[in-house]
């Protein structure tokens, strides 16, 4: 049995995309990507959905922060956390359904080197798919402990928070190693084609 280490697609152990999807981010690397003038409307506004993603990911994670260290009230937290975590998980799952049903597709026909990409992509969908759910579960119970427990948290409360805070970090990783990927894959082809000559 060979030793050679192997390399991985796992979310949570990968550093990036795998050498032979790269061709293309080497010819078209981050910084090109702004000023390129195939850099069309549907790449910026999904562009700018990633970049809303990981702002509101991190805002709702600092509001945690400020929950758990009770700098700020219970009721002003629920308020302000509540409608954003939903509009959070709502728009994410929507985002990713989008992409397999839609996208995907198209880029998958339109480079077969490419092809097997779309299926470490959609992989990841089915993991943070399963992260999602663990989110919208533990951060109803951890509302409804919190509010139960009122001003002093006891240890079911303090448990909740943890279980909501755990899951939440954890999607929020895998989020950030997705997103990063795909638009590695994707930005490239798109400039590297156009728009119109993909067909989106
Ligand atoms: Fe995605
Ligand atoms: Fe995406």
């Amino acid at each position: 049995m060979g030793l050679a280490v192997k390399p991985t697609f796992d979310l949570d152990t990968r550093h990036g995309l795998p050498a032979d999807l790269r061709e293309l981010l080497l010819r078209y690397p981050r910084d090109v990507w702004t000023g390129h003038r195939n850099l069309g409307p549907t790449a910026r506004f999904w562009l700018q959905r990633h970049d809303m993603f990981r702002e509101l990911g991190g805002a709702l994670d600092e509001a945690l922060g400020q929950q758990r260290e009770q700098v700020i009230d219970l009721g002003q937290f629920r308020v302000w956390f509540v409608p954003r975590l939903n509009f959070f998980l709502t728009q994410l799952d929507e985002h990713h359904r989008i992409e397999d049903t839609h996208y995907f597709p198209v880029f998958q026909l339109a480079d077969a080197r490419l092809a097997h990409g779309f299926d470490l992509l959609e992989g990841d969908h089915e993991v943070i798919h399963r992260d999602l759910q663990a989110v919208a579960e533990t951060a109803g119970r951890f509302l409804q402990e919190t509010n139960l427990a009122g001003g002093k948290p006891g240890d079911t409360a303090r448990r909740a928070s943890e279980a909501y805070s755990d899951a939440s970090e954890r999607l929020l990783r895998r989020l950030v190693r997705h997103q990063e990927d795909e638009e590695d894959l994707i930005i490239p082809m798109i400039l590297d084609r156009s728009e119109p000559g993909l067909g989106i």
